[in-house]
């Protein structure tokens, strides 16, 4: 079997492509042209797969690539995928993130080989934006046990809150429609957060991750255990009796609950949804949520410090214009009909990005000025 991956390089793409080597699939990975080496997800892959350099907002490039390579599966990762970024760049968001999927979807339609090609568009829980359902639990002789759970499932209308989720949700159509008017196998994935140790650094579990590992190396290069007594003012970390400083981790909105799962699991989801005969769309989630301070609670524990409000800063810079306040998905059809269930718990997925970044930042040894760009800037 013959997959291309749009969108290789990525969090998804690098541990999607490691399943399909494992089911002995030939795996071609599109990657854009960039100034500076962007493969750090796959270089362990390298020796294994085939990169094409194409761009997905090219129509001539996705078509000669659909052409030449004469795949079985299609998987479309490729997006600007950062909901934040999408609001200074709403145009560029929407040629790669809505327009980049019509371009593949017209290369297949006009393939010879239409009927042999099955196609997976990564949609997304943000599409359902401010929406959910309710329903009330509990046993109904206990009147105190019960109560209301809000959720979203495949039947939740969408009502996206973002241009990155307006262009994600027009992508989603667009499978659907060339499903019902072509014949296209084509499936979406709607697909709740997913972290991991390779998540791209400015999303807000590996900010804190990050930001953890960065910190952790500080107090041990100075010889401080993370018990020691640090005084917080203002931006800054002090050690009593010392002379250094350390920036704080600065973030802003904490309120946020997410439903938060690791990507390894969920790249195979995506791997099951096209092997149905039917193509249809999926819920991918864990069926729990969590807010930003349960992550920073979790993340901050997998170090040993339970009183992290100390080292963060609300910086209204990183609020969005419109938010998402509650995503909790409910993942019943993925786990009925695809037999799919997630192995990776909230709090392992925490102490694993975690323990990834404190050794990364022990072989790093970064320059405090390196730290207050990364985490104080970006994100
Ligand atoms: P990611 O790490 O941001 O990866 C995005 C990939 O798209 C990168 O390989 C990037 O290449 C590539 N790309 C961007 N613009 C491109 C262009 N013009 N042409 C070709 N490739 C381009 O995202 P991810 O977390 O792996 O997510 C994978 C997909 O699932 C994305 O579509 C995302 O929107 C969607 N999704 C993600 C989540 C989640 O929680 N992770 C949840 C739901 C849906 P470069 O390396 O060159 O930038
Ligand atoms: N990025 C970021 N940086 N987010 C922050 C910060 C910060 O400093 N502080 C608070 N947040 C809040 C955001 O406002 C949001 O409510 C939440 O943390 C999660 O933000 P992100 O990690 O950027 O992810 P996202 O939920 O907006 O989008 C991710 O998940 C979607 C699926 O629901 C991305 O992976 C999307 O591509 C994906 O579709």
């Amino acid at each position: 079997m013959k997959a291309i991956i749009f969108g290789i390089t990525g969090q998804d793409g690098s541990y999607l492509a490691e399943l399909l080597l494992d089911k002995g699939y030939q795996v071609t990975g599109v990657t854009r042209r960039s100034s500076t080496p962007n493969t750090q997800n796959i270089n362990h892959l390298l020796q294994k797969i085939k990169l094409i350099e194409g761009d997905i907002t090219d129509p001539f490039s996705v078509n000669s690539i659909v052409a030449l390579e004469e795949p079985d599966e299609i998987y479309n990762l490729a997006a600007q995928s950062h909901v934040g970024t999408s609001f200074n760049q709403p145009n560029y968001t929407w040629d790669v993130t809505a327009g980049g999927t019509l371009n593949i979807l017209e290369a297949i339609r006009f393939s010879p080989r239409k009927d042999n090609i099955r196609f997976y568009q990564a949609s997304s829980s943000e599409m359902f934006g401010k929406n959910y359902d309710q329903i009330r639990e509990g046993d109904p002789s206990k009147p105190d046990s019960i109560k209301t759970k809000k959720y979203q499932d495949e039947n939740t209308p969408f009502m996206p809150q973002s241009p990155y989720a307006i262009a994600k949700l027009a992508s989603h159509h667009l499978v659907r429609n060339y499903r019902d008017s072509y014949g296209v196998h084509g499936s979406c994935g709607i697909l709740f957060n997913h972290e991991s140790e390779r998540r791209g650094e400015n999303f807000v579990t590996r900010k804190i991750t990050k930001w953890i590992g960065e910190f952790s190396q500080w107090l041990t290069s100075m010889g401080i255990d993370s018990d020691m007594t640090t005084i917080s003012t203002g931006d800054t970390i002090y050690v009593s009796g010392r002379q250094e400083s350390f920036p704080k981790l600065r973030l802003g909105n904490l309120d946020a609950k997410r439903d938060w799962g690791h990507a390894s699991d969920y790249v195979a989801a995506m791997w099951l949804m096209l092997q149905q005969d039917t193509p249809d769309d999926y819920v991918v989630a864990t069926g729990e949520t969590h807010s930003i301070r349960d992550f920073l609670y979790a993340a901050f524990n997998a170090v040993g410090i339970s009183n992290w409000a100390g080292f963060v800063v609300i910086d209204p810079r990183f609020y969005r214009p419109a938010e998402v306040d509650y995503l909790l998905g409910v993942p019943n059809k993925a786990e009925r009909k695809l037999e799919w269930r997630r192995k990776i718990s909230f709090t392992e997925l925490a102490e694993r990005m975690v323990h990834n970044d404190v050794q990364k930042a022990r072989l790093r040894r970064p320059s405090l000025q390196t730290i207050s760009q990364c985490c104080s800037q970006k994100g």
